[in-house]
């Protein structure tokens, strides 16, 4: 089965197209992946602007499904044939006019892919970005004939773990049941997923999500968006153990703070809270760490460099400390094997090295995605979708739900 996959729910226009083989013990091969990014546009603004966002996705959905096609060895032009069901297709980009005209005038000079399904994130997320790839979706199953599944966002997250290195991967169910973390900017979850499709939420955020605070935190202390990775660099720096300058020039460190690597013994003055941390739920809040960031950034003044990392440290400490905490106690506590973390979050370095440790010292199997995994992509999407149900194309059934629940 080949599965095009579309994933617009944030700040990335994501495409892929998988191939998959058999259904009891499905084998997946990614043909093409694609990812967009707008972090340089939103950057100047310091967060995402969704109807900014939104009109990037439009300007830019059809040049990378033409790039994604390609890449799946999948393009091919034709002589422009007239397509089918137009009035239906302008009916439903009627609010994306940009991608509407690139529509009209491309899809029909391309020759009608094998695709046996089109599946698309239909929320959570940003609701104006959600609709750029759900219309899109369904304009293209409407000229082409093709399937539609819609896919939950965070469903994607939970899977994408099953992704390794390599371009072929089987399912490994093995990894099931399993408490799975999901940690991105707009989420902070501790999920039980006993299977493929079966999933109850066991814990969230009561206010900001875990990368939101990185990204907020990051803004305080003038750094750039999104603000998790340069917090991070800040933080090995301080903590003085395998940041080396190129790599951290490498993660757009301003090159201030490209220091040379001398020990920067922990400031004790510099401490933080853990909410939450030892309460008895699997909740989480972020948004008082938060306000003791901005308290503490107050109360030192000027920051020079050296407090930017100790801060830095101190944050990622704290953030780190209560994931650790919450996700070890919710893996013994439903009593499985396997802890599974995903979303961008997944990305920072100390959560993963502290939590493979401690999911080693209390006998969990641990599975984080690829880096390139962590953040949002479409290849989670298209596996996520190869197990969804195909749906009748209509706006009933594709609908953006900027706040669906898993
Ligand atoms: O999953 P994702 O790409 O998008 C959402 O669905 O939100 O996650 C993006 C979030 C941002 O808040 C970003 O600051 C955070 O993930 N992030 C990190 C790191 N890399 C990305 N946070 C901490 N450390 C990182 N290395
Ligand atoms: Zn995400």
């Amino acid at each position: 089965m080949i599965i095009l996959s579309i994933e617009t729910s944030c700040d990335e226009t994501a495409l892929a197209i998988l191939d998959v083989n058999g259904t009891a013990k499905p084998k997946f091969t990614v043909l093409a992946h694609k990812v967009a990014s707008q972090i340089e546009l939103h950057k100047q603004y310091g967060g995402v602007f969704p109807m900014m966002a939104k009109r990037e996705h439009s300007r830019n959905i059809l040049p990378l499904f033409k790039e994604t096609l390609r890449e799946a060895k999948c393009f091919a032009q034709v002589k422009s044939k007239t397509l089918k069901a137009e009035s239906e297709i302008k009916k439903i980009l009627t609010r994306e006019p940009e991608l509407l005209e690139q529509f009209l005038k491309e899809i029909p000079n391309i020759k009608i892919p094998k695709l046996n399904r089109i599946v698309v994130t239909v929320g959570p997320g940003l609701e104006p970005t959600l609709w750029v790839g759900i219309n899109f979706a369904r304009a293209l199953s409407t000229a082409w004939n093709i399937p539609l599944v819609p896919v939950n966002h965070m469903e994607g997250h939970v899977l994408s773990v099953l992704k390794g290195n390599t371009k072929s991967f089987a399912l490994n169910t093995t990894i099931f049941p399993a408490v799975s973390l999901l940690v991105s900017g707009g989420h902070t979850e501790l999920v039980l997923a006993k299977k493929v499709g079966s999933y109850k939420i066991i814990g969230k955020t009561l206010d900001d999500a875990a990368g939101e605070a990185f990204d907020k935190v990051a803004r305080m202390m003038g750094l750039t968006y999104p603000g998790g990775p340069q917090i991070s660099a800040l933080a090995e720096i301080s903590r003085n153990k395998t940041g080396t300058n190129a790599e951290l020039s490498r993660k757009n460190t301003p090159s201030r703070f490209l220091v040379p690597s001398a020990s920067v013994p922990r400031n004790s003055a510099i401490h933080l809270p853990r909410p939450m941390m030892h309460t008895k739920n699997f909740d989480f809040s972020f948004s008082g760490l938060k306000t003791a960031s901005l308290y503490l950034i107050q109360k030192i003044g000027t920051l020079n460099d050296k407090t930017k990392m100790e801060i830095a440290r101190e944050f990622e400490d704290a953030v780190v400390d209560v994931l650790i905490a919450k996700t070890i106690r919710a893996a013994k506590t439903y009593k499985v094997k396997t802890i599974i973390v995903g979303g961008g979050v997944a990305a920072n370095k100390e959560l993963r090295k502290r939590l493979t440790a401690e999911s080693k010292k209390n006998n969990f199997k641990i599975h984080f995605p690829t880096k390139e995994l962590s953040t949002d992509n479409a290849v989670m999407i298209g596996i996520a979708g190869f197990f969804g149900k195909v749906k009748k194309n209509t706006l009933e059934n594709f609908k953006a739900k900027g706040n669906m629940e898993l």
